[in-house]
C-alpha cells in the first residue's frame, strides 16, 4: 500500500493507495478560503497552513501505517516552501516507519490522473487495460499550466504543446478579477457562463493557425480589459453572464481546437483531461465531443482528482513503478513535466 503526500500549493492531502483495490481513503484540507483574502496564494502562509495541517491528516491514517509499504510525496512543481512541508514530512516517516520514498512530480500525476478511473474497473488486470489506451494524448489544464502531451506504450511523456504565456486556468483566474469576482474565479465564471450567450462578445482565440498547436490566452485578457473599459459598473452587472459565457467560449474552443489539430497529426487511441480547469463542465463535454467524432475513448479525471491531490500523487508513484527514475525525494520547485 502507497500513502502520499502533496502539498505543493494550498492544499495539504494524504491519500492511501491499494494496488489490488484502488484509493482507500483520500483526505484533504483545503486552504483556498485563506489564500481568497489576499486574492492569491501566499507562499509563507500556505507553507505554515501546511505545518500544521498534515500532521493532523496523518493522525487520521494511523490505523493503516502498519500496512502501508511504500511513502510517496510530491517533489515538484509547486511552491518551494509549501514543497519542502510535504516532503519533510514524508523523509521524517520514512526514517522513523523504514519504508522506502519516492518523490512524485506533479505534472506527471496529473497526466496519469484520468487512469485512476481505468484502475478502478479493473483492478488485476490494469496493465492491459491501459496498453489498449496507449498513446494516449493528454490534457493538462490548471491553473499554473496549459499542456498537450504524449503518454506513450513506454509512459515516455513528450509535451507537445503548451501555452506562450497564460494558463488557461490562469486566464480564467485574470479573467474573473477584471469582472469583479473572487479568486480563484474559474467556477465562477462557469456559473454565470449558464445563463449567458456566447456570441454576444467576439473575444480573440489566441493562436488560431491549426498547424501550429501551441497556446495562448493573454491576449484575451487584454481584450476583455478594453471591452470593461468601455461599460459602466451597472452596464457590467447586466451583461456579466453574456460576458463570461463569451470569454469562457474563447478558452474553451481554443483548446478544442488544439486537441482537434494534435488528433489530426498523429495516432492516438485515447485522450485524457486533467487539471483543476478539467472540473469545468462545458469544457468535459466539448473535448468528449471531439474525441467521440474521432471514435476515440475520453478518459477525465474525476472533479476530486483535477484539482490539487494526494490521490493522483499515490497512484502516479505505483502507475510509474517500473520507470527507471531519478526521483530523490527532495522539493525541485521548477520540475518540468518530461522529468520522471
Ligand atoms: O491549478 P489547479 O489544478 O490546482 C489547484 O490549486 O487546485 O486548479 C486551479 C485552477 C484555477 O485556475 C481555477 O480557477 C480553475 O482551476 N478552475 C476552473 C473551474 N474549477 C477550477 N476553471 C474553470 N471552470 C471551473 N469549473
Amino acid at each position: 500500500m502507497i500513502l502520499a503526500i502533496e502539498s505543493s500549493c494550498d492544499e495539504s492531502a494524504l491519500a492511501l493507495f491499494d494496488p489490488a483495490r484502488g484509493l482507500v481513503r483520500e483526505l484533504i484540507s483545503s486552504q483556498a478560503a485563506e489564500h481568497e483574502k489576499y486574492g492569491g496564494v501566499v507562499p509563507e502562509l500556505a507553507s505554515r497552513m501546511h505545518l500544521s495541517a498534515l500532521p493532523l491528516l496523518l493522525a487520521d491514517f494511523r490505523d493503516e501505517l502498519p500496512q502501508v509499504t511504500q511513502l510517496a510525496v510530491t517533489r515538484g512543481p509547486g511552491l518551494l516552501p509549501c514543497l519542502s512541508m510535504g516532503v519533510t514530512m514524508a523523509r521524517s516517516l520514512s526514517l522513523a516507519l523504514k519504508l522506502p520514498l519516492v518523490g512524485v512530480n506533479h505534472l506527471r500525476a496529473h497526466v496519469h490522473s484520468p487512469f485512476i478511473a481505468v484502475h478502478g474497473q479493473h483492478p488485476a488486470g490494469f496493465a492491459v487495460a491501459r496498453a489498449a489506451l496507449l498513446p494516449h494524448l493528454g490534457i493538462v489544464i490548471s491553473g499554473g499550466n496549459s499542456l498537450l502531451v504524449k503518454l506513450d506504450e513506454d509512459l515516455r511523456i513528450t509535451v507537445i504543446a503548451r501555452t506562450v504565456d497564460d494558463a488557461a486556468g490562469e486566464a480564467f483566474d485574470k479573467g474573473a478579477k477584471l469582472l469583479g469576482l473572487p479568486y480563484p474565479g474559474g467556477a465562477l465564471i462557469e456559473q454565470h457562463a449558464q445563463r449567458g450567450d456566447v456570441k454576444k462578445y467576439p473575444f480573440p482565440r489566441g493562436i488560431p493557425e491549426k498547424a501550429d498547436l501551441r497556446m495562448s490566452f493573454s491576449g484575451l485578457k487584454t481584450a476583455l480589459r478594453y471591452q470593461l473599459e468601455k461599460m459602466s459598473d451597472a452596464e457590467l452587472a447586466v451583461a456579466l453572464p453574456d460576458l463570461c459565457a463569451s470569454y469562457q467560449e474563447a478558452i474553451i474552443s481554443q483548446l478544442a481546437a488544439k486537441m482537434a489539430a494534435a488528433l489530426d497529426l498523429s495516432t492516438y487511441k485515447s485522450v485524457g483531461l486533467s487539471g483543476g480547469v478539467a472540473n469545468n463542465r462545458t469544457l468535459r463535454a466539448r473535448l468528449t465531443a471531439v474525441a467521440q467524432q474521432r471514435g476515440l475513448p475520453m478518459l477525465i479525471a474525476e472533479p476530486k482528482h483535477c484539482g490539487d491531490n494526494a490521490g493522483m500523487i499515490a497512484f502516479a508513484a505505483w502507475a510509474e513503478a517500473g520507470l527507471p527514475t531519478s526521483a530523490a525525494a527532495v522539493p525541485a520547485a521548477s520540475l518540468t513535466i518530461d522529468q520522471v
